[in-house]
């Protein structure tokens, strides 16, 4: 491809220079339009053609269903990696050293107590309160008891933070959903791995031993090592765009946060598991369903599919599904809804509508049945979904401070009124 894209605009033609990844993507670099044009801007509404910076984190290709996390595949380290592991890598750079891992491990582990007046904060919450809106008000309140803002040219103070949080998001996890069911707020074990100590801080009752399930355990770690990172989601740029403007890096993800709760984000998780349940109670008629999904004047779609990036299968769908079998198989849970899903998705990978607008199964699809299978509330889902992604918004977040990322402001086409006479309130 020439390394100069030409823009006529006005009968003047412009030259903008053009990016190449290492993948070979493509990108017009436009930076400068405004300027060379005098005041000629883009628009690219849900920013679906614009690439808002250079990343080294993620590479994402839909066409192909390709993903992987600093250029190893996302199959091979669900196969071959732990969380933690996946998470120094992504936030780091590097698959760790023994040493560097060990070490890791321990620091999160001395980090994972958080102040007491946490509990108080989780106390004014009414049981009603959704999981998210706690998981986010509490990540924010972090910032209350970690008053100093992190240096970030401080290699030390910056790895200090990462697992500070690390450590300490577990414990806001597992106690949003413990408040709500009215269970003690419990600390877990030190001695335990990252994810055996959420699962007992989870699911420990106060009067027996928790007793760990090796089939969930190794289950809930793939399920997060699959929703680590996923370059510039809604979540993502989010945590990106805060950040720039120097905010925090709890009060970035905290926005995160907010924006992963969405419906047609990390929130279709829940919304699959609703509908399926929603489909089971009225008689399990999946035909009825997809004529509605089709029917452009129902506003129903179909939970966990279609993908704005994925024009082909999610590669994390296929993954999931397999889990999800190996899951309920051993566990010897039979799920009707396993049934309506699979039902679902081998009608719409037939139909036209589905076929000619390249929907897929998502990530969210098959990721609600596991969690269901492990004991989980519907509403934590998408809690979980925010464990796993935290250290790509993390990543995203350094990356995006270490590179010097201006503040992010889009600009508009004004559509409104143009200038008038105000007018008193009587006279209206
Ligand atoms: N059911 C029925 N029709 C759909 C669906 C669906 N789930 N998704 C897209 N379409 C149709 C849509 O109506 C449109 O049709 P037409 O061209 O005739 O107007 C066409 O497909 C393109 O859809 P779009 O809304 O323009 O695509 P988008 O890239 O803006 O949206 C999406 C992507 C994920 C928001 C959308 O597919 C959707 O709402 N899916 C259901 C929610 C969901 O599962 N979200 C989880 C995404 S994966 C987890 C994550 O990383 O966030």
């Amino acid at each position: 491809m020439s390394e100069i894209a030409k823009l006529e605009v006005g009968g003047k033609v412009y030259e903008f220079p053009i990016y190449t990844g290492t993948e070979d993507e493509s990108a017009i670099d436009i930076s400068k339009l405004r300027g060379v044009t005098e005041g000629v801007i883009t628009i690219d509404r849900g920013y679906k053609n614009t690439g808002s910076c250079l990343s080294e984190i993620t590479f994402l290709e839909g066409e192909k269903g390709i993903l992987r996390y600093r250029g190893y595949s996302i199959e091979e380290l669900a196969e071959k990696a732990d969380f933690l592991e996946v998470a120094f890598l992504l936030i780091f750079g590097e698959l760790p050293t023994q040493e560097q891992l060990d070490k890791f491990n321990s620091d999160i582990k001395k980090n994972s107590v958080v102040d007491d007046d946490i509990k108080k904060i989780i106390d004014a919450f009414p049981k009603s309160a959704h999981p998210m809106g706690v998981l986010s008000s509490l990540t924010s309140a972090l910032t209350a008891f970690n008053p100093g803002a992190v240096d970030i040219d401080s290699e030390e103070d910056m790895y200090n933070s990462v697992v500070g949080i690390l450590g300490k998001f577990p414990v806001l996890v597992a106690w949003t959903m413990r408040k709500k069911q009215g269970l003690p707020l419990d600390y877990g074990k030190k001695s335990l791995g990252y994810i055996e100590n959420l699962l007992k801080m989870m699911f420990k009752q106060p009067n027996e031993k928790y007793i760990q399930n090796p089939i969930i355990v190794n289950a809930l770690d793939k399920l997060l090592i699959l929703h680590a990172d996923h370059e510039q989601n809604c979540s993502t740029s989010t945590v990106r765009i805060v950040g720039s403007s120097h905010a925090g890096l709890f009060a970035s993800l905290s926005a995160g946060i907010s924006a992963l709760w969405g419906p047609l984000h990390g929130g279709a998780n829940q919304a699959v598991l609703e509908m399926l349940e929603g489909i089971k109670k009225d008689g399990g008629d999946t035909n009825k369903y997809m004529a509605k999904a089709k029917d452009k004047n129902d506003p129903f779609r179909l939970m966990g599919f279609g993908h704005r990036v994925y024009k082909n299968f999610d590669p994390r769908a296929k993954i999931i599904k397999k889990a999800a079998d190996e899951v309920l198989g051993n566990l010897g849970v039979k799920d009707p809804v396993l049934d309506i899903a699979e039902g679902l998705e081998s009608q719409a990978l037939a139909d036209d509508y589905f076929v000619a607008r390249k929907l897929y199964p998502n990530v969210d699809f098959y990721s609600g049945i596991i969690y269901r299978a492990m004991g989980i509330p519907t509403d934590m889902f998408t809690v979980m979904f925010a464990l796993g992604r935290l250290p790509g918004w993390i990543a995203q977040w350094k990356e995006m401070r270490l590179n010097n990322e201006p503040i992010g402001r889009p600009r508009q086409i004004y559509t409104g009124e143009s200038l008038r006479e105000f007018v008193p309130v009587e006279k209206r």
